[in-house]
């Protein structure tokens, strides 16, 4: 019989991409698949093949969930905390697949990117591990434009500066940048086509408009459309935070490094509405040629794409907007710097919610369910 599949979180920003991405690779038709929520009880379930009920399951409910062979959440770290362990205590032996950051750094998980780690996956999958848990999106993002040069041994530390889009925190933050949008659109609209208000009265009123709006009660704590927040994540204790910290972490823990390759830097929301950018300023263990680096890169997985360093290429091909919904992880801007023959720098981006979190939540389902 074929394995019974339940998702939690299916309606939020990773969850609808995943249930895409499942739809168009034909996917639902290797399981049987059950679907439930933590707020729309009375729902329906989205209409895909071999589902076994038409209508939404308490994602609380936990007799059901136990009888299921394989859960996929991309409900989010709260509930994973409440939901995971009163599953393993119920004895529960199926395998779980999460988007949330929870149990990433957990010994007994893995965190999935399988054209980094397919032979840590496998091995962990022999050895019995249950828990598989997607990435960190920037981490995934820079892994898959960097693995050549990761895979090689070449990089002895990188410092990165984000540019994370809205949607990276949620469907309620994104909704928050296109509210601010319609409101500054109304204040300024008028103005836009009459001659009645010089740029800097209009500029005024952009941004007056924005710093009157109270963020207290919204998701994204401060104005974004025409803004920037360089802070994501809680602070840790050494000042880092909990994103920045992750970089190196998650990074390290994919990798299964030997030893810790030291990775740090800034992370910064943008008001950009899908996928992540990242510059990287990288010291190489040695002073390789351009042309290698590049080679090294485009030879480590069919999804990264190496753009020319020039402005029509970099403009018309690394932007979020021309990257947004595709697999495609393009870096572009690789150049030594001035400060040594060692010091490379590049510029990066990637679809969060594909590569950054669901495409690796789909393909190891594709694994886990032919076991
Ligand atoms: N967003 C990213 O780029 C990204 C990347 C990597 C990892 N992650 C991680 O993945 C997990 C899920 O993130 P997410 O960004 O997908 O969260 P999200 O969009 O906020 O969705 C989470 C849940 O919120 C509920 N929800 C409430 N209002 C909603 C609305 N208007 N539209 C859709 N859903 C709504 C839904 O649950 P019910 O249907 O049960 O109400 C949904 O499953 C988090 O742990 C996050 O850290 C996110």
């Amino acid at each position: 019989m074929k394995k019974l599949v339940g998702f939690i979180g299916w309606r939020g920003m990773v969850g609808s991409v995943l249930l895409d991405r499942l739809q168009k690779k034909n996917d639902f038709f290797n399981f049987r698949s059950v679907f439930f929520t933590t707020s729309q009880f009375n729902g329906k379930s989205p209409k895909v093949l071999n589902c076994v009920s038409s209508n939404l399951e308490d994602a609380y409910n936990i007799d059901y969930l136990v009888t299921l062979d394989i859960i996929v959440s991309c409900q989010g770290e709260k509930y994973t905390r409440y939901i995971y362990s009163k599953l393993k205590n119920f004895g529960w032996k199926g395998y779980w697949i999460d988007a949330s950051s929870f149990l990433r750094m957990n010994k007994k998980s893995i965190i999935v990117l399988d054209p980094v780690n397919f032979s840590s996956i496998q091995s962990g999958i022999n050895k019995g591990i249950k828990t598989f848990v997607g990435g960190n999106c920037t981490v995934s993002l820079m892994l898959m434009a960097l693995g050549g040069l990761f895979s090689h041994n070449l990089i002895d530390w990188i410092s990165v500066a984000t540019y994370q889009s809205v949607s990276g925190s949620g469907s309620k933050s994104m909704l928050e940048l296109l509210e601010q949008i319609g409101f500054v659109y109304k204040n300024i609209s008028s103005y836009l086509v009459s001659s009645k208000k010089s740029i800097l009265e209009i500029e005024k009123i952009f941004t007056c408009s924005l710093n009157r709006i109270n963020f207290s009660e919204k998701k994204i704590k401060s104005p974004l459309l025409g803004n920037l927040i360089p802070w994501i994540d809680k602070l840790m204790d050494n000042g880092q935070t909990k994103e920045e910290w992750k970089g190196s972490v998650e990074a390290n823990k994919i990798l299964d490094s030997k030893k810790n390759i030291p990775i740090d830097g800034v992370c910064v929301r943008v008001p950009s509405l899908r996928c992540h950018s990242q510059a990287f300023t990288i010291k190489l263990n040695c002073d390789i040629s351009i042309k290698e680096i590049k080679s090294l890169i485009i030879s480590h997985n069919k999804w990264v794409k190496v753009i020319k360093n020039d402005f029509d290429s970099t403009i018309n091909q690394l932007n979020p907007l021309k990257v947004s919904s595709t697999l495609d992880i393009p870096i572009g801007r690789i150049k030594k710097m001035n400060i040594g023959k060692k010091y490379l720098s590049a510029f990066s981006i990637g679809d969060q919610l594909l590569w950054g979190a669901a495409e690796p939540l789909r393909r190891i389902l594709n694994i886990l369910i032919n076991i």
